[in-house]
């Protein structure tokens, strides 16, 4: 019942996206994240175009218990390194500073991801001003980084959340 009920109201959400963007309607994105050296936070993240704003769902485990861990989109998408630095900086085609949502930020500047006492992070949010190659900052090809470190939104360029703890490439789905 609980199944079906969350099938419905997904339907209902597809059903209501009749105004999607032209080229980015319904695509899909997934990055499977694993962890950099030495660590263990690994897990799935989906992306989904919904109208012009991005959805995006992450399950993320072997986190620090309890914690709050910085989550990022960085511009390259490539996890060759062993400590994540190959992903390079935040995502940010238009040249904006780091930051939250609700401010001025960076394309690839995204909600923190937070810890249950057994180390795992269910998250689920929209992001504005990205696309999944619908025209705004695509970010398909692009990196996406979990930090051991709290995203402070406020340090340039990189909201000082630390080393990079799993890495993983956006790929299309
Ligand atoms: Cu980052
Ligand atoms: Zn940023």
């Amino acid at each position: 019942m609980k199944t079906f009920a969350w099938m419905a109201a997904a339907a209902l959400a597809a059903a209501g996206c009749s105004s999607m963007g032209a080229g980015g309607g319904g695509a899909r994105a997934v990055a499977s994240l694993e962890p950099t050296q030495g660590n263990s936070a690994h897990g799935a993240v989906t992306f989904t175009q919904r109208g012009d704003r991005v959805h995006v769902v992450a399950h993320v485990m072997g986190l620090k218990p309890g914690a709050t861990h910085g989550f990022h989109v960085h511009e390259k998408g490539d996890c060759g390194s062993a400590d994540g630095m190959s992903t390079g900086g935040h995502f940010n085609p238009d040249g904006h500073p780091h930051g939250p949502q609700s401010a001025a930020h960076h394309a690839g500047d995204m909600p923190a991801l937070v810890a249950d006492a057994y180390g795992t992070a269910d998250a689920a949010f929209d992001l504005a001003g990205v696309s999944l190659g619908g025209g705004a900052p695509d970010l398909v090809g692009k990196g996406l980084i979990v930090h051991r470190d709290p995203d402070d939104y406020t340090t340039q360029p990189t909201g000082n959340a630390g080393p990079r703890i799993a890495c993983a490439v956006i790929r299309r789905a």
